[in-house]
């Protein structure tokens, strides 16, 4: 079937204007006023805001770690990316110890294969390094994975400096992107250690153990490493202005550097971790959420473009039955929140309020920018002649309240509980197939590995 979107408010990152789009065979195939065509369905978007569909470049799906797996599978979490209007995600898949990039790659094919409601593509997180880690890049390069993560903090996970540095220097050779995970990892062991030799137990002492410094000398230190590299470099989940203030002076060093971060450090404090009882306990992720004027200053880098991208971290553990795994001690909460679902709804809230954006800029954050940083683009991303017939048909006047009870996120609880959001997708296509409808995601698993470019 193919699709007219009527009379609706088409937005780029570049602007807005009123027109019409053509879907024929999964693309856009005309862009327009007065479009009329035999033979398709038009789909009335008179009073909608129509954007390309929203791009979520860092989740972590069927994940392992010491509490088990995510709450949320490519199943679950890919049917609730949908409905909030993101038709494509990157989700970080993990070499083993012992393991290569190539075994990583295949198993996590067999997580996302068939089992997905949205496209998705994957980056290469690269734990344990050897002699042959750059041909392994090159491989995977070759297979459309362009983008590789490392991790300066978690022990099971880290590099060396040395080795990130190893990293930097291939992926500058071959076109790849290295994005980071920015906290010292010796720091954080440190003030773990510290806030438990004290007594402090609780979820409280999460955010003590790693205060902001120890992710703005992690960035310094990603960045000079990328710097010596001669790399573009990507910080994930910036959460501080220490980790800003880092970027900028790299840029103004004359670096490439793109900046990241997540709903949650655009909306909450730390005031969550103080919280009854265990209730702090929902919001331990790491980085940790950080103070108002952390807040206030992400906001402001976020409208003056310092900061490219806003992606969820989505990294989802029920309430119950998971994160109270820590209940006696803090550091055994396992960290990250779910945020896959709702990332368009909380930004979109925002925009029209404490941190006022226009649709271009929201375009940006959530689509175009994020295609464009990782090899998506002009597949993805945009609204052009020729790219997959990915829209959201967002109605600025249908308010939704975020609520647990209704989501399709596989957790008991959402950091958002409660969230008046004034406007919501009424219809996303995917490919150029309806995918939701009314608000409605049908059933099926069409999604698609998208292989991307470098650069
Ligand atoms: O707490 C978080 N963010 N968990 C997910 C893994 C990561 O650090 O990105
Ligand atoms: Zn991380
Ligand atoms: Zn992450």
């Amino acid at each position: 079937m193919d699709y007219l979107v009527k009379d609706g408010v088409l937005v780029t990152a570049e602007g807005q204007r009123r027109g019409d789009i053509l879907v024929s065979g999964g693309k856009i195939a005309a862009l327009g006023t007065g479009l009329d065509r035999e033979g398709v369905q038009v789909l009335d978007a008179s009073g909608c805001l129509v954007f390309p569909g929203f791009i979520d470049v860092h989740t972590h799906l069927d994940m392992e770690c010491a509490a088990g797996v995510t709450a949320d599978d490519f199943p679950s979490g890919t049917r609730a990316a949908l409905a909030g209007g993101t038709t494509c995600i990157l989700d970080f898949a993990t070499q083993d110890k012992g393991g290569t990039l190539e075994q990583a790659l295949e198993a996590w094919r067999k997580k996302a294969e068939d089992k997905s409601a949205c496209d998705y593509g994957f980056h290469m997180a690269i734990t344990d390094w050897t002699e042959d880690i750059p041909q392994q890049m090159e491989a995977m390069c070759r297979q459309g994975v362009t983008s590789f993560k490392v991790y300066l903090a978690y022990d099971n996970l880290r590099l060396t400096p040395e080795q990130v540095g190893k990293v930097l220097s291939a992926a500058a050779r071959l076109g790849a992107l290295v994005c980071a995970h920015c906290e010292d990892g010796d720091a954080v062991n440190q003030g773990v250690a510290r806030q438990k030799a004290l007594g402090h137990m609780g979820p409280e002492a999460h955010p003590l153990s790693r205060p902001n410094w120890v992710e703005g000398s992690a960035v310094t230190q990603f960045l000079d490493l990328a710097k010596q590299a001669g790399a573009e470099a990507y910080v994930v989940h910036l959460s501080t202005r220490e980790g800003l203030e880092a970027i900028r002076q790299a840029r103004q060093g004359g670096q490439t550097v793109w900046a990241e971060t997540c709903p949650q450090y655009l909306t909450l404090t730390d005031q969550v971790y103080a919280l009854p009882g265990f209730e702090g306990a929902k919001f331990v992720c790491s980085p940790p959420i950080r103070s108002q004027a952390d807040l206030e200053a992400l906001r402001q880098a976020a409208q003056a473009g310092e900061i490219q991208t806003v992606a969820t971290d989505h990294c989802s553990f029920r309430f119950h039955g998971q994160k109270d795994l820590g209940k006696e001690d803090f550091s055994l909460i396992p960290n990250g929140l779910p945020g896959i679902q709702h990332r368009p709804l909380v930004m979109y809230a925002l925009s029209q309020g404490d941190c006022p954006l226009t649709p271009s800029q929201l375009c940006a954050l959530l689509s175009e920018a994020p295609a464009k940083i990782y090899g998506l683009y002009p597949r993805k991303g945009s609204l052009e002649v020729g790219a997959d017939g990915d829209l959201v048909i967002w109605d600025p006047n249908a308010p939704v309240t975020i609520r647990a009870k209704d989501q399709l996120q596989a957790t008991d609880y959402t950091p958002f509980e409660g969230w008046a959001c004034p406007g919501s997708p009424r219809t996303v296509l995917l490919r150029g197939q309806i995918r939701v409808q009314d608000g409605q995601v049908l059933e099926g698993f069409p999604g698609q590995f998208i292989p991307r470019s470098t650069r």
